[in-house]
């Protein structure tokens, strides 16, 4: 999706703005551009395609301006075309504006401005917000906050969501930066200030960021930043340091950043326990509050999420039936938001997200809100648009997860969920404490395990080499090995584009079957014991029509004529899934790369999915 990054300050601009838009490149785009201001002039250089086009430009590099905006586009309103490509000028080419988001109304704003003579150059959205802006500054009070008060005048008549930067010609020492459902951050340097969608973005010059809120203004000087709320009475914010090494943001030698991700999960996972809980002590969570009473009365959990998230929320569901016996749905957001679900104030309803930004799954947190349910967002991104939605936050502290492919946060969530339902499960007071302490012991002994399985790694290379150019692979599993195997045939499709379909092993007899002929790749995923005779019934009968089969175990397999089966660490069911995906998603990636495609920015696909 769309990235924004913007700089006042000493430096040369242009540098600052295309590293910026390098680092977003990950969210997906298919146009580029930035404006700066050069002797009084806004100068816009923009083109569909490549950051790496943009650099090439000869223009470009003569740029010495240290006020600039930048913008990756990813094609809304109007094909990928440079006319199409941010930033937009209104018609005078006194405003400069990068939007992310979508203007819902803009067919009436181009109605209204068309009338009064403006003139539009793209298909665009956006275009309409520096002709407004320009249309209220000319209509206005003439003062020294006539540029802000323009922007929030143009601003009020939007209706959607977005983030939006403005530069100005006539005020060459500020940008303006303004949000609503969308994401944007300041960052705090010296002497130098900078803006952008995502953190990562900026993160390599600064860990001091303000986190805006929605409907709120910030006027960003080289050495100052005010800022204001929707009436634009200004307030001071408090500022947040964050975490995350600049380098962890970075491939670290690695060729593609999932395959860093995917050997970045025990520390992943380690980081994700944290201090959550500790052998012989209950679990602890100090970001929510949630009381007996009011548990003992839930009588339904949610789950609602999208994509990978959702898959992980499944085995959030099985660990929180099993261990608290509270009847948990999973959904996903999209279908959950439209389907008027059956929510009250006994509902509990937790949302996983790892950008915190996915359009479905924060519109499914508000509808909850309005029901009265309870809510928890479950994310990775500190500050993220879902944190100031729900009522609790809990963070899975994975680091920054920039290959579209989402892999650490996938095993990091499936982890808190666990760890969430162990928690419930103390305060409701109805657990075995025996198991609940084995349990923990296992979840402390994965980041080990996790180790173990990626040094098999090869193993799985050549089994990727072997089927890598097929054109359907078939995922299937019982219980929790059936969500491994969803999140498996997810990865494939996503990365490999090679069709996939995942099913419960028992459904295979009830039509699926009919689609095994000779040949084809069937991956199995087997790890609980107590179904593993039923799953090598169903395995057999794919290997009897012909069928290549990869099978991921912890169980000792005997008289078996698999092709290929790989091993895997054994462990409590409830976290299975935490080992056995990862030769799925190792799977993926040596398909990929045997098909010499872009593991980390897959076609079509965007990291956030900010609109709907
Ligand atoms: C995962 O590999 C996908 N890129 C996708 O399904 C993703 O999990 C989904 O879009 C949800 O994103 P979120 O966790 O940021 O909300």
């Amino acid at each position: 999706m769309c990235g924004i990054v913007g700089y006042i300050g000493n430096k040369k601009a242009v540098p600052v703005l295309i590293n910026g838009l390098r680092s977003l490149e990950y969210r997906g785009y298919d146009s580029a551009g930035i404006a700066v201001l050069e002797d009084n002039e806004i100068i816009a250089i923009k083109d569909k395609g490549r950051v790496a086009n943009l650099e090439n430009i000869e223009d470009i590099k003569n740029l010495n301006s240290s006020i600039g905006i930048a913008h990756t586009r990813w094609a809304t309103h109007g094909k990928p075309s440079k006319e199409n490509s941010h930033p937009h000028l209104d018609n005078s080419k006194q405003f400069a504006v990068v939007h992310n988001g979508i203007i819902e109304n803009y067919h009436e704003l181009r109605e209204f401005l068309s009338q009064k003579g403006y003139t539009f150059l793209s298909q665009t959205d956006t275009e309409v917000i520096p002709n407004l802006i320009h249309y209220y500054y000319t209509n206005g009070i003439r003062d020294t906050d006539q540029f802000l008060r323009a922007v929030k005048s143009a601003v009020d008549d939007l209706k959607g969501s977005y983030a939006i930067e403005v530069m100005s010609k006539n005020y060459p020492d500020r940008i303006i930066v303004v949000r609503k459902d969308s994401p944007l951050v300041i960052g705090k340097g010296n002497d130098e200030n900078f803006v952008a969608s995502d953190i990562p973005a900026i993160l390599c010059h600064t860990k001091d960021f303000y986190l805006l809120e929605d409907n709120e203004y910030a006027v960003v000087y080289a050495n100052d930043i005010h800022f204001f709320d929707n009436s634009l009475e200004e307030h001071s914010k408090s500022i947040k340091s964050i975490e995350w090494d600049a380098t962890a943001a970075e491939k670290n030698g690695y060729e593609d950043y999932m395959l860093k991700e995917i050997y970045e999960q025990p520390n992943a996972i380690r980081e994700t326990i944290g201090s959550r809980f500790k052998l012989g002590e209950k679990c602890n969570f100090d970001d929510i509050d949630i009381s007996k009473e009011y548990l003992s009365q839930v009588n339904k959990i949610w789950i609602v999420a999208c994509g990978t998230a959702m898959h992980a929320g499944l085995v959030g569901k099985n660990a929180i039936e099993k261990l608290c016996k509270i009847s948990t749905e999973v959904d996903i957001a999209s279908e959950f938001r439209y389907r008027d679900p059956i929510i009250n104030d006994k509902t509990l309803c937790i949302f996983i997200s790892q950008s915190g930004e996915t359009a479905d799954t924060i519109a499914a947190l508000k509808l909850a809100k309005s029901k009265n349910a309870k809510t928890i967002a479950v994310t990775n991104v500190i500050g993220s648009s879902i944190t100031r939605e729900a009522d609790y936050t809990i963070y899975t502290h994975a680091g920054p997860e920039i290959a579209v492919a989402s892999t650490k946060a996938y095993t990091s969530q499936v982890v808190l969920m666990v760890i969430l339902a162990m928690y419930f499960a103390e305060i409701l007071g109805i657990c075995d404490e025996n198991c609940v302490e084995q349990l923990k012991s296992d979840i402390l002994d994965l980041p080990n395990k996790i180790e173990t399985v990626l040094e098999s790694a090869d193993d799985i290379k050549k089994f990727a080499e072997k089927v890598y150019t097929e054109h359907d692979m078939y995922f299937l599993g019982r219980g929790n090995d059936y969500c491994v195997a969803l999140e498996g045939s997810l990865k494939l499709k996503e990365i490999s584009y090679i069709h996939s379909e995942s099913y419960a092993s028992g459904e295979l007899k009830h039509g699926p079957i009919a689609l095994i002929e000779n040949g084809v790749t069937v991956i199995s995923i087997l790890t609980n014991p107590d179904l593993v005779e039923k799953s090598i019934s169903n395995i057999q009968e794919v290997v009897s029509r012909g069928a290549k089969t990869l099978v991921i175990t912890n169980q000792k397999l005997s008289n078996v004529n698999f092709d290929f089966i790989m091993n895997i660490p054994d462990t409590n069911s409830l976290i299975s899934p935490i080992l056995s995906v990862i030769p799925l998603q190792l799977f993926s990636y040596y398909i990929a790369k045997n098909k010499k495609l872009d593991v980390d920015k897959p076609r079509n696909l965007a990291k956030s999915v900010t609109v709907e």
